[in-house]
């Protein structure tokens, strides 16, 4: 027994093959992370002296992606796969090799088992100390057992060997049991096994399994944990199992949110990345998806329909179908539906952007509207203000982005161009279909569209005998038009 730091391994190196992908299997991702992400996050709970991923199919792709969400990892290179025997040996023999390697417990796990849990490593851990084992292994009761190694325990509980599926007869392949391919070993006995590896097998590869058949010839007992839930040890290997995983994360996400005090009405559309942060009394309806580092605060509606990514929503805010990238919703704001908010958007406290609108790198004050149909880029909007309808801050020359300010109170009228660089003067006005060029003072109107000509009599004329005529001539019938003093 002892209580010196463990060290993890994690095996990363393989090719997955059945991913059929450009991707390195372990950089696929679920609930917004890795797959080998979730691995090392359920490392964590442990505090491990040291980490060492081994590495080798795709391994600029996946040392990178180390380097950026756990730089306090070591990696050690595998360059050809001889089995995941001969994958922890290289991985011990770096951390020989960089001093790393004390007489703490060296925790082994795959890189493609997303469902694990901090918890579980923990167990397993504790479990090891308490058993004095030389190994301790996670097992699990599983219905479909094909494919895994087979846990052969002697008459005492104690594991005696595993048998791989490939290498297994009849009445092993009939065990139920299977090795989840997480373990503890205890160094000292660990090495030497490690030594005595061969490749006689299905495979010929050097089979890490191998080394407890070892340490029983050795007199070293080997325990196992059955995990209760088999789920926590489902290993990604094709894209259906990636789906499963990911189903399952969701719920497992959707559950303790839910506990938390978060009602969502259909689970199994409402999708929510690890680094989500939602409080008590938010309402997310179906169809909805919260990615990245997305927060909602208390008493906000998400949904129907609705994928914000990177967002923070402020509190008793409403977002309907809306598509939101790094954008910041205010207190009480109304959203959708049918918005699209690219980053930079920061929308105040009260205020509405409705139907077909889409907004990018651009602010809107407490109690301002976009009701509709609207594209705003570029654009700092004062308090107050009202955007109408099929408005457009024209924001790009054809080379450069130039901004628009439109200050408090404003009422800019439907149908308005407002060509950047622009500045409009708070309490200003500008009329409907005007196409806004210079600079409005505040309290101004700004009317920037041609004046209406009336010609009467036109249809009569140039569309003699059309539907169109006859319409006219009916209407001029029963109420002749008044003599025109001057066109408005
Ligand atoms: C392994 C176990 C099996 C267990 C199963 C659980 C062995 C021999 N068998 O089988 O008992 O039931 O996991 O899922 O260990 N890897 C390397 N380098 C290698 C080979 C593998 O890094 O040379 C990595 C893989 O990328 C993967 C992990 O080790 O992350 C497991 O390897 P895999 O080939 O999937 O082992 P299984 O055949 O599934
Ligand atoms: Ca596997």
């Amino acid at each position: 027994m002892t209580s010196a730091a463990p060290v993890v391994i994690v095996l990363a190196a393989g090719e997955g093959k059945r991913m059929k992908s450009a991707t390195p299997k372990v950089l696929h991702r679920i609930a917004g992370r890795s797959l080998v992400g979730h691995v090392l996050e359920a490392a964590a709970a442990i505090e491990p002296a040291h980490l060492m991923v081994v590495v080798g199919h795709g391994r600029d792709e996946v040392v990178a992606h180390l380097d950026e969400i756990a730089p306090w990892a070591d990696t050690v290179v595998q360059a050809e796969q001889h089995g995941t025997g001969h994958a922890v040996r290289l991985a011990v023999e770096a951390l020989a090799a960089a001093g790393a390697l004390g007489d703490g417990p060296i925790i082994v796990l795959s890189g493609d088992t997303p469902l694990l849990t901090g918890g579980t490593v923990n167990e397993l851990l504790a479990r090891h100390r308490d058993d004095g084992a030389a190994a301790t292994l996670l097992s699990a009761t599983v219905i479909e057992p094909d494919g895994y190694g087979r846990v052969v325990r002697d008459r005492d509980g104690w594991v005696d060997r595993i048998v791989e599926h490939r290498d297994a007869d009849e009445a092993t392949r009939a065990i139920d049991e299977i090795n989840a391919g997480m373990y503890a070993f205890d160094p000292a006995d660990l090495l030497p096994a490690l030594g005595r590896l061969t490749t006689a097998n299905d495979q010929g590869e050097e089979y890490l399994t191998d080394v407890i058949g070892l340490m029983r010839e050795a007199g070293r007992p080997v325990a196992a944990l059955r995990v209760p839930d088999s789920d926590e040890i489902l290993g990604v290997n094709d894209r259906v199992q990636l789906a499963e995983a990911a189903a399952l994360m969701r719920d497992r996400i959707n559950r303790r949110w839910m506990l938390d005090g978060v009602s969502i009405l259909d689970p199994a559309s409402t999708w929510i990345d690890v680094d989500v942060d939602l409080a008590p009394d938010v309402t997310l309806l179906p169809q909805t998806s919260l990615l990245g580092p997305t927060s909602v605060a208390s008493g906000a509606r998400i949904g129907p329909g609705t994928t914000l990514s990177a967002c923070e929503v402020g509190s008793d805010a409403d977002v309907r179908h809306t598509w939101a990238d790094l954008a910041v919703i205010g207190p009480g704001a109304s959203i959708g539906p049918y918005s699209y908010l690219r980053p930079g958007t920061r929308i105040g406290a009260g205020a509405k952007v409705g139907a077909y609108v889409e907004m990018k790198n651009s602010s809107l004050g407490d109690g301002a509207k976009v009701p509709h149909l609207s594209y705003v880029g570029d654009a700092e909007i004062g308090e107050g203000t009202n955007i109408g309808a099929a408005t457009v801050f024209v924001n790009y020359d054809g080379v450069e982005k130039h901004s628009t300010v439109v200050g408090r109170y404003v009422r800019i009228g439907s149908d308005t161009m407002l060509i950047a660089p622009l500045t409009v003067g708070d309490g200003a006005y500008t009329a409907a279909g005007s196409v806004v060029t210079d600079d409005v003072p505040p309290g101004a109107m700004a009317v920037g569209r041609a004046r209406q000509r009336t010609i009467p009599g036109w249809v009569e004329r140039r569309r003699a005998g059309s539907d169109s005529a006859r319409a006219a001539a009916e209407a001029l019938a029963e109420s002749p038009p008044p003599v025109e003093e001057e066109n408005r």
